[in-house]
């Protein structure tokens, strides 16, 4: 029952302190992703967008290059002049940035179609300092990352890596905005926005859960399913169990984003179609406050029971309605 009680215990305390923005409990950080495909070597699409955690906060909008605040509090505490430079910077960028890679894709050894993202931003580890991030990623693996205000090499990176390390460290000024803009801007701004989002950040919503059978996994076997959804903040523990024993093979999916800023998860579990008995998903997540939500498969003898209750309740419906349409009738009838 112990290893049970751990993970509900790193829920309640994540969720617990609500005092001030300095006591989350686990790490949370601000980050800006920018996604750039190249298709070809005229044609790059760009996706930028700007994340609290697991909270989408900022878009971007292409054509007017201007930055989409996507909650009331996504400006945090940014002056007019700070978020007209970071648009400034992020249009130069979004310009820059795809010409460069074009322009050397051939020497990096880039081949079209190629998918490059770039992330930085800045992190508050609880208890201790905000560290800052900047990472440069070709087909899904790390290249180069920023530290201090120069690009270093990732190991895995080889030769290229050390290429366009040298590269981008020949710009010492753009070099030194983005090292201000990491280590003074973005503490300032994830400080005031834990605290402006607070509210939104901590929504505590109650999960909803139901059971189905998921693709026939094989002769004689079942596939269970047990659904989580429309929950808030994203930490949560679903297990299949029997009696007090979580079942060995019990599968997660990934926990996947609702429209409505909620969290989605399926727990799956293969059984022989004769071991069913017994079986049932339980849902712990902070918000139930200690409640855990227990779905048992529905057995035979049940469904049974509502077919017998659905004769039976108009059956007996039937007869009183007969009985007093009787009386009244001996009532009204003249004498
Ligand atoms: C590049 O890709 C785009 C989008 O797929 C396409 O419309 C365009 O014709 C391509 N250009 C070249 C030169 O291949
Ligand atoms: C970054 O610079 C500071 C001071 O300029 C220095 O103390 C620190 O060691 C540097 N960090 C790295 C990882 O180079
Ligand atoms: C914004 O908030 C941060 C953190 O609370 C604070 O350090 C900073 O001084 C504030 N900036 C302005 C302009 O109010």
């Amino acid at each position: 029952m112990l290893f049970l009680q751990i993970p509900l215990l790193a829920v309640l305390l994540a969720a617990g302190d609500t005092e001030d923005a300095t006591a989350f409990q686990e790490e949370i950080g601000f980050k800006i992703t920018h996604s750039l495909s190249f298709y070809n070597r005229s044609w790059v699409k760009i996706q930028n967008s700007a994340w609290l955690g697991d909270l989408q906060t900022h878009g971007w909008d292409t054509n007017s290059g201007r930055i989409i605040f996507l909650r009331p509090w996504s400006k945090g505490n940014l002056s007019k002049k700070e978020i007209k430079e970071l648009e400034e910077f992020l249009r130069a960028f979004s310009i820059e940035m795809p010409h460069k890679l074009h322009r050397h894709a051939s020497e990096w050894k880039f081949k079209y179609p190629f998918e490059i993202q770039i992330t930085k931003g800045c992190e508050l580890h609880p208890g201790g300092p905000i560290v800052a991030f900047y990472r440069f990623a070709y087909q899904g693996s790390e290249v180069m990352h920023f530290q201090n205000n120069s690009w270093l090499p990732s190991p895995k990176g080889g030769t290229t890596a050390q290429d366009m390390c040298r590269v981008f460290n020949q710009h010492l000024f753009i070099n030194n905005v983005v090292h201000r803009i990491l280590s003074d801007t973005c503490p300032r701004f994830l400080l005031s926005i834990l605290d402006a989002g607070k509210a939104d950040l901590q929504r505590q919503v109650k999960p909803e859960a139901w059971l189905s059978t998921g693709p026939n996994p094989g002769p004689g076997h079942q596939m269970l399913v047990c659904h989580v959804s429309g929950f808030h903040p994203k930490p949560i523990w679903v297990k299949w169990m029997r009696g007090e024993q979580v079942q060995q093979g019990t599968q997660q999916s990934g926990i996947l984003p609702n429209a409505d800023g909620t969290w989605y998860l399926q727990v799956f579990l293969e059984v022989e179609a004769t071991e069913t008995s017994g079986l049932y998903c339980r849902v712990r997540h902070s918000s139930l406050g200690g409640q855990d939500i227990l779905l048992y498969l529905e057995h035979h003898h049940n469904s049974m029971g509502l077919i017998i209750l659905a004769v039976m309740v108009p059956l007996v419906l039937l007869t009183a309605l007969t009985f007093w349409l009787r009386k009244r009738w001996s009532h009204c009838e003249p004498p």
